[in-house]
């Protein structure tokens, strides 16, 4: 039987699941005035981790959305980056001339962003393309790069919930937590 080897009992919370929503309005919101009005907009959802970021957020749209999913791994079972992105599913469609937007859980170092983005500019040529993410830990970058839109900055600590796991491990939870060392 699998079983996580952090228990719940010491989480701690860090953006309620209030917050979140209220954030999620706000960015969705911004993010498709950025948009020419009533065009499609291809939404890429970078599994796993934005899955209830993406779906929340796509519900605020008024523009006709496309989606689409793409998943990459770049931490496998550690609380650190590994700096080994693994491409484990990128199939799309031609997005050539459209208008895309990236929806990313987490920038942490800043190369997952950076590998999207170049893939994209380079073998999608897309008309727009914008990046969002719903937290952004500045402190921890390795590059330089920095999302379109973001939710909520945060310090360098390993948190989970709302599509982000530990081993796999609390993903369901409505907001976001943190195991205080
Ligand atoms: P980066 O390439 O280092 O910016 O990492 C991006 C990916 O690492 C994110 O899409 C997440 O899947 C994962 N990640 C980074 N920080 C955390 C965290 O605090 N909790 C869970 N996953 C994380």
């Amino acid at each position: 039987m699998l079983t996580c080897d952090k228990n719940i009992k010491d989480l701690k919370v860090l953006i309620s699941e209030e917050e979140i929503q209220k954030k999620v309005k706000l960015l969705a919101e911004d993010i498709e005035k950025v948009f020419p009005k009533g065009e499609d907009i291809y939404v890429i959802c970078v599994l796993k981790g934005s899955s209830m970021f993406c779906i929340d957020l796509i519900k605020h749209f008024k523009n006709p959305i496309q989606l689409e999913f793409i998943r990459i791994s770049s931490y496998g079972h550690e609380t650190k980056s590994t700096n080994n992105l693994q491409a484990i599913d990128l199939t799309l469609p031609n997005l050539n001339e459209k208008n895309v937007l990236i929806v990313e859980d987490i920038i942490d170092t800043g190369l997952t962003a950076r590998f999207l983005t170049d893939l994209f500019k380079i073998k999608h040529l897309p008309k727009k393309l914008v990046f969002t993410s719903l937290l952004n830990k500045k402190c921890a970058r390795q590059i330089e790069i920095e999302p379109d839109f973001y939710g909520f900055e945060i310090d360098d600590k390993f948190v989970v919930g709302y599509g982000l796991d530990y081993k796999g491990y609390y993903r369901n939870l409505p907001y976001i937590g943190y195991f205080p060392q």
